[in-house]
């Protein structure tokens, strides 16, 4: 007989508590009935149900999961400086630094650092404040890499610390003792002592030898989690593995189509020796060395115990510019099956091949792949059928996701992503229940109650747990679902969205309120769905609340400006704003926002700034966009 595990029903009527919680006090008196009907049970609830979604945006990689610690650190983030990177002269040392791409390390990493050292002093070196610092934890082994030559007057030896940020106490040091005219490879051990936890740190490359050397790819590990080489950070992989996920949406999201088409994920530039990839920019404003690549990913749901959901570059990019189905789009089709090989082929072929090279002979099992992103164009029909037909010829058994409502095919699994309030969360509880129950499966492959910056607010993460029933009622249907964004370096500057799963910084992570919502779902899955019968007593109809809410303005990628704003309700006025009076009642996101001519304006060009006013729940977004 089927069982229901109770706690995840414990979950459930804790929110019923919350609820009944706030009820009129005439309701106390007398209890409501809750009655579950454990001998009838419903459809079965899907074992995947819970799962990850992710991509780089937010700094979930680089400066967050991935566990490299050195920003820039194949000088390739800007073409003209090195940013990131700074010029350490003590005790009357001399000497510059600039960017240099005469003699390369590799074609994948063709700009290098050059140190030229006039007068040696006590040192003269080059410093990386990491992603907002470099943290240091006290008894603990850091591995420093770096790729260096000299000129032929300069053999080292070079000193690699991790120091406080004003250089003034160093916390680990370690002696690359000589190094040669060649490009060549180094690696250190730094040991920290018995020091307080810090992340105010930089790390220092330096000599106090005369002479100009070349650095590239400079790197430094803490332990990673699973002592994985190039691997994760522990405390947020921790944070995962609380969750008990089942499956992991990878590469995206918008990071998987680019801002253009040689912007998109291309899997082939993510694998192997971290000397042989490019790294690339992501829609997500900034450059990602892609250290964490299509092998880290498919790692990541191993040590996890997940299965992977790969999804694959469709030809759509997020411009608008795409490749339309018949002979162009064919070689990004193979492109996808080459993904899948390499995912998952044997040893024997092709692209297995390259992944036992890579140190991974072992062969990954994927069992869905998901055609794209969002891609609502009015071609997906037609690509999503050149997918399907070379995918399911190839990899019968690969369940294949559309992202959209397709006709030229029968998907296995639709895509469904929602942004919402949690008022709009709560009243869509129902969403699924009507659902056929005879066509394609669902995945709720984004979704978020978006309110509360960095991570959601507690009334977003109650929203969330109620949406988290519907999708589990609904399970039979519904047999995969992910919260979207999952990270967020919560640094000033670091973050492209507003509500985020999971937060940190260098040193410290945190789960936000709709993790620990989830993690109650997640951890105590049931088998199937029972139902209930709900009695509260009859009261008295409350007095109607009084209006509330909440306006907003936004823009993307454009300059705007609002005038004259008036919300109306049924021909009455619920809200009414003349700039002309200041806009004391407002709150402003990102963007640049000025009042101007008794007119509000936005005069920056940057994705996503808005402005609210009202209770900042239940947004409405007006957006003005860039044609
Ligand atoms: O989760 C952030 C973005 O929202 C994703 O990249 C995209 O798929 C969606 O529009």
């Amino acid at each position: 007989m089927p069982t229901l595990k109770w706690p995840f029903r414990l979950a459930t009527l804790v929110i019923f508590a919350i609820l009944a919680n706030i009820l009129p006090a005439g309701l106390h008196a007398q209890p409501g009935r809750l009655l579950v009907k454990v001998n009838q049970p419903g459809p079965k609830i899907s074992p995947t149900l819970y799962g990850l979604m992710t991509e780089e945006i937010s700094h979930s990689y680089d400066g967050g999961l991935y566990a490299e610690l050195i920003r820039n650190r194949a000088f390739k983030d800007n073409t003209e400086e090195p940013v990131d990177w700074t010029l350490v002269e003590d005790g009357g040392g001399a000497g510059s630094i600039a960017l240099d791409q005469r003699q390369p390390l590799s074609m994948s990493l063709q700009t290098t650092l050059r140190l030229t050292i006039t007068t040696p002093g006590q040192r003269v070196g080059v410093a990386n404040d990491g992603y907002w610092g470099i943290p240091v934890r006290p008894n603990t082994r850091y591995r420093a890499s770096l790729y260096a030559r000299g000129d032929r007057s300069f053999t080292g030896p070079l000193t690699v610390d991790i120091e406080s940020a004003d250089g003034s106490n160093v916390l680990a040091r370690a002696e690359i003792p000589k190094i040669t005219s060649s490009w060549a490879p180094y690696s250190v051990t730094l040991t920290t002592g018995d020091l307080a936890p810090s992340e105010t740190n930089r790390f220092v490359v330096s000599t106090s030898s005369p002479g100009t050397l070349w650095l590239d790819l400079v790197s430094l590990f803490p332990p990673t989690y699973h002592d994985r080489p190039n691997g994760n950070r522990i405390d947020i992989m921790q944070k995962l593995a609380g969750l008990n996920p089942s499956f992991l949406r990878f590469p995206g999201g918008n990071y998987l189509e680019g801002n253009s088409l040689d912007e998109r994920f291309e899997w082939r530039n993510t694998i192997g020796p971290l000397w042989m990839r490019p790294g690339h920019e992501s829609p997500w404003g900034y450059r990602s060395s892609d250290g964490l690549g299509l092998l880290e990913y498919l790692e990541w749901c191993e040590d996890l115990h997940m299965q992977p959901v790969l999804a694959v570059f469709d030809g759509y990019v997020l411009n608008g510019t795409y490749i339309e189905p018949g002979p162009r789009l064919q070689p990004w089709v193979q492109d996808a099956l080459d993904e899948i090989e390499y995912a998952t082929g044997a040893v024997t072929t092709r692209w297995g091949a390259v992944r036992a090279r890579d140190g991974h002979p072992a062969p990954f099992h994927v069992n869905y792949v998901e055609i794209g992103n969002e891609d609502y164009s009015h071609e997906y029909n037609g690509r999503f059928a050149q997918f399907f037909d070379a995918i399911k010829a190839k990899y019968p058994h690969i369940k294949l996701i559309a992202t959209s409502r397709v006709t030229s095919r029968v998907p296995d699994v639709v895509d469904d992503h929602y942004y919402r309030s949690a008022a709009a969360m709560e009243a869509d509880v129902h969403h699924y229940d009507n659902s056929d129950r005879h066509g394609p499966k669902i995945f709720v492959g984004e979704w978020a109650t978006t309110e509360g910056r960095p991570t959601p607010t507690f009334q977003a993460a109650l929203a969330d747990a109620a949406w988290m029933t519907g999708l589990e009622n609904n399970s039979d249907v519904v047999i995969l679902a992910s919260y979207a964004p999952l990270f967020v370096n919560v640094n000033p500057g670091a973050s492209q969205w507003g509500t985020n799963f999971i937060g940190y910084d260098a040193l410290n992570s945190f789960g936000s309120t709709s993790y620990y919502a989830q993690q109650m779902f997640s951890q105590n899955r049931g088998d199937v769905v029972l139902p209930v019968d709900l009695t509260v007593p009859a009261s008295p109809a409350p007095a109607p609340p009084a209006p509330h809410g909440a306006i907003g303005v936004a823009t993307w990628e454009t300059q705007a400006e609002f005038r004259n704003i008036k919300v109306t309700h049924n021909g009455q006025t619920l809200y009414q704003k003349d700039f002309a009076n200041g806009d004391a009642d407002w709150h402003f996101n990102r963007g640049a926002w000025k009042l101007q001519d008794g007119a509000l304006v936005q005069t920056s060009d940057e994705d996503g700034p808005d402005a609210t006013a009202g209770d900042r729940l239940d947004r409405l977004h007006l957006f003005a966009a860039s044609p």
